[in-house]
């Protein structure tokens, strides 16, 4: 088992197979980075998958593949393939933003894939083409019923922004709830690489917005997911991702390695230790021996809550959020 200096168990990865995004999101790359990772310098699945296979053997039980966008990356089905011919029971699950699901959905499913998470911050095409940079509302609605037809289970994450999309909470709510997919807000979290005007609304702002319309009842957390639940008398749960509440990283189960194959131990620091050149040489022991530096190192919380106005320099689009 992987156990942090904070007696937390690390039992989730979520291993990033390219920075490349075909979206601009204005909160993650809303512009082209200079240069990409050339693709020599990024790790081939048949190596991702022997970090993977150390990672399972280590404890991991839940894997997430994300980007940049995942589908961008040939062959993506084999290596979901890989991992769940491994060990099928695996939690294996991707986030995407599904502009290229309607003609791979199936494919995923069939190598294993059991759930995916989407963005859908709007359902209207033209602020969708403002949040995303191009005109994407119809590829991706599209690709979430295709993810539906074929049997995935479908979380969708809306980031909601003032002057953007806060008007439309309970318009992407009342849209998941109907075809019974679950849905988190997500917190804006500042970072260096997004663009600079954006200002999310938070947590008790939300909840003013939703209590407007619906009851609910604070259901907390539920221990493998960082987001607070709250239950309406439907029955049906809402999530919150609350990144700036102070014990937000509490149960923080998770580690990410990126397409190169940097180590991330907290999505809100640049640190990161490479696993590449253990894993290029076959060095399955060195490999196991950063996995365990990494978690020793894991930092007991982000900062995004802090006083000092500290923004995180960490590109979330190498990491995938
Ligand atoms: N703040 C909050 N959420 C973000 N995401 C990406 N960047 C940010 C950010 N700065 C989330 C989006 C997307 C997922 C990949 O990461 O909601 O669904
Ligand atoms: Fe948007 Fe996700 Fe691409 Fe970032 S990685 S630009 S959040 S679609």
């Amino acid at each position: 088992m992987l156990i942090d200096s904070y007696d937390r168990v690390v039992d989730y990865i979520r291993v990033s197979v390219t920075e490349r995004c075909n979206f601009r999101c204005q909160y993650c790359m809303p512009e082209k980075p200079f240069s990409w990772v050339p693709k020599e310098n990024l790790l081939s699945f048949e190596e991702l998958f022997e970090f993977m296979k150390i990672a399972i053997d280590e404890g991991v039980k839940k894997i997430r593949i994300t980007g940049g966008e995942p589908l961008l990356r040939e062959d993506l089905d084999k290596f979901i393939k890989m991992i769940y011919d491994y060990k099928p029971t695996v939690d294996l699950a991707m986030t995407t933003n599904a502009y290229l699901l309607k003609g791979t959905a199936q494919k995923l499913v069939d190598a294993g894939l059991k759930r995916i998470n989407v963005s859908i911050d709007t359902l209207k095409p033209d602020i969708a083409q403002k949040i995303a940079g191009k005109d994407v509302l119809k590829n991706v609605l599209d690709g979430v019923n295709e993810a539906l037809k074929v049997g995935l289970k479908v979380k969708v994450n809306m980031v909601p922004m003032k002057g953007m999309n806060e008007n439309e909470i309970l318009e992407v709510l009342e849209y998941c709830k109907e075809r019974n997919m679950s849905i988190r807000f997500i917190e804006y979290m500042e970072n260096t690489h997004a663009k600079v005007d954006i200002s999310g609304l938070k947590s008790k702002e939300l909840l003013e917005i939703l209590g407007a319309k619906y009851k609910f009842t604070d259901e907390g957390f539920d221990g493998s997911s960082p987001s607070h639940y709250y239950l309406l008398e439907d029955g049906y749960k809402f999530g919150i991702i609350e990144p700036y509440e102070d014990d937000f990283c509490k149960k923080c189960n998770r580690i990410r390695l990126t397409a190169e194959g940097n180590l991330i131990p907290c999505l809100y620091f640049d640190e990161a230790m490479s696993i590449r050149d253990s894993i290029k040489k076959g060095d399955i022991q060195g490999a196991a021996l950063i996995l365990k530096e990494v978690i020793r190192t894991k930092p007991e919380k982000n900062r995004w809550g802090g006083e000092d106005g500290e923004v995180s320099t960490r590109a979330f689009y190498e990491t995938g959020g």
